[in-house]
C-alpha cells in the first residue's frame, strides 16, 4: 500500500484538474526490460482520463517521454529502474501545446538534475507567453528538438507533426520510434480508447461511479456494470466535450437534486451533477472503440486543430508508416501498448484521407460550434491554411 503522502502533488493549483493534490500512479512494464508506462488520472469534474509517461531504455540509461507529475511514488519507481538499467539521462517534452504534459517537466527536471531536458520548439502558455526559463525549465541543460538535433538519434527515430498555426499558438508534437522494441511513442494525435475501464481506475473508481449515475441525487454505487457504464460516458465526454446523447440540465433542476441525503460529501460533489444522458451512450461508445484496440485521431484535435492542416496530418501519418519496423503504438493517453504494423499505419492514413473529416453533426456538434466560433471571431485561421 502506497502512503497518501507519497502521492502528493503540490503543483496541482497550476492546472487544477482532478485528482488535484493526490495523484496515484500505475506503473506497468509494457515491453520487458525496454519500456514502462507510468499512468495517472487527469481531468475536470471527474472527467478524468489516463495520462501516461513512457520510460524508454536507451544505451546506458533511461529516457522519460512526456513526464507525469513526479510524486514521491513516481520518483521511487524511477530510482528502482535506474538501479537496474542506469540513470535517467533525458527528459522529453514532445508537445508544444499540451499543458498537462508541460507542467510536470520542470519539477521532473529538478528531481533528475543530471538529465538533459529536450523540449518541442515554440512553447507557449495561454493566455500569456512566458519564456521557457520563467516556466521553470533549467536553461543550462534544456535543448530544443529539431533545432538542436534529437536525443539518442542512433537508437530512436523522431518524426514531427507540425508545427501547425493555431492562432492562439502552435500545435506540434514529436513521435519517437524506439527501434529496439518497435514501439512508436505518441503524445496526443492518435489514441486507442480502452473498450473497458483502464486498469488505473482500479486504484480509484470514483470518476466512473460518478458518471454512471443518472442524476446527482443517486449515491455512488460500485459494481462492474456501473464501472463500465461510467467509463463509456466518461470516454465520450472527454472525446467530444458534449456528446449527442448528453444534455446539460437547467440550473434550477441541477440545484434541486444537490445536497440530497447520501450525497452530502465532497466525493459526490454534494450531488452536483451537470449531466443528463438523453439516450444510451452504448452505440456512440462502440463507434469510438470499434474495432477493439484500433487507433483513432483524437476527436478534439480532429475538429479543433487538424481541419486547418489536412495535408500535413496525412503526410505525417504516411511518414510514420515509412519508419523502420513498427510493432506497437504507445500514446500518452488511454490504452497502450496498441499492436500496430507499418501496413496498418499506411491503411490508417489512406482511410483518414478518404473519409469525411471532422463533421459538424451528431457527437461532433459541440466541437464544431466551438471551432466555428473561433474561426468566425478570427482567433484561429480558416480551413486548410497551414
Ligand atoms: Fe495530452
Amino acid at each position: 500500500m502506497v502512503a497518501a503522502s507519497d502521492q502528493r502533488w503540490t503543483w496541482w493549483p497550476l492546472l487544477p484538474l482532478y485528482p488535484y493534490g493526490r495523484k496515484r500512479t500505475l506503473v506497468r512494464e509494457l515491453i520487458p526490460d525496454q519500456l514502462w508506462s507510468f499512468e495517472q488520472l487527469q481531468g475536470v469534474f471527474y472527467v478524468a482520463v489516463p495520462i501516461r509517461m513512457t520510460v524508454v531504455r536507451v544505451r546506458g540509461g533511461l529516457m522519460l517521454y512526456a513526464p507525469v507529475a513526479p510524486t514521491v511514488e513516481v520518483r521511487q519507481a524511477l530510482r528502482s529502474l535506474e538501479e537496474r538499467f542506469g540513470a535517467v539521462q533525458t527528459i522529453v517534452l514532445p508537445t508544444a501545446s499540451g499543458l498537462e504534459h508541460k507542467l510536470p517537466v520542470p519539477p521532473m527536471a529538478r528531481a533528475f538534475p543530471e538529465a538533459e531536458v529536450w523540449v518541442t520548439p515554440g512553447q507557449w502558455s495561454f493566455p500569456i507567453n512566458l519564456p521557457a526559463s520563467w516556466l521553470g525549465f533549467p536553461r543550462a541543460r534544456t535543448r530544443v528538438l529539431q533545432e538542436d538535433g534529437y536525443p539518442h538519434s542512433d537508437e530512436l527515430v523522431w518524426s514531427s507533426l507540425g508545427p501547425l498555426d493555431l492562432g492562439l499558438g502552435r500545435f506540434q508534437e514529436f513521435a519517437c520510434l524506439h527501434q529496439a522494441s518497435g514501439s512508436l511513442l505518441l503524445t496526443d494525435a492518435l489514441v486507442a480508447i480502452n473498450p473497458e475501464p483502464p486498469p488505473i481506475f482500479d486504484l480509484d473508481p470514483t470518476p466512473l461511479l460518478f458518471h454512471a449515475r443518472d442524476s446527482g441525487d443517486q449515491p455512488l454505487t460500485d459494481t462492474p456494470e456501473l464501472r463500465q457504464k461510467g467509463w463509456e460516458r466518461l470516454a465520450l465526454f472527454a472525446s467530444f466535450l458534449r456528446p449527442e446523447a448528453l444534455e446539460v440540465p437547467p440550473l434550477r433542476e441541477l440545484l434541486s437534486k444537490a445536497f440530497q441525503p447520501g450525497c452530502r460529501s465532497a466525493r459526490s460533489y454534494f450531488g452536483l451533477f451537470p449531466f443528463q444522458w438523453r439516450s444510451s451512450s452504448r452505440t456512440a461508445f462502440e463507434a469510438l472503440t470499434q474495432p477493439s484496440g484500433s487507433l483513432l485521431v483524437a476527436p478534439v484535435l480532429e475538429r479543433l486543430v487538424f481541419p486547418r492542416a489536412r495535408p500535413v496530418v496525412i503526410r505525417w501519418l504516411r511518414e510514420l508508416a515509412q519508419l523502420p519496423q513498427v510493432r506497437w503504438v504507445v500514446p500518452a493517453h488511454y490504452d497502450a501498448p496498441v499492436p500496430c504494423s507499418n501496413e496498418q499505419l499506411a491503411q490508417f492514413a489512406d482511410a483518414f484521407e478518404r473519409r469525411e473529416w471532422a463533421p459538424n453533426e451528431g457527437n461532433w456538434d459541440y466541437l464544431a460550434s466551438i471551432d466555428q466560433l473561433l474561426v468566425r471571431s478570427g482567433v484561429v485561421p480558416g480551413e486548410d491554411s497551414a
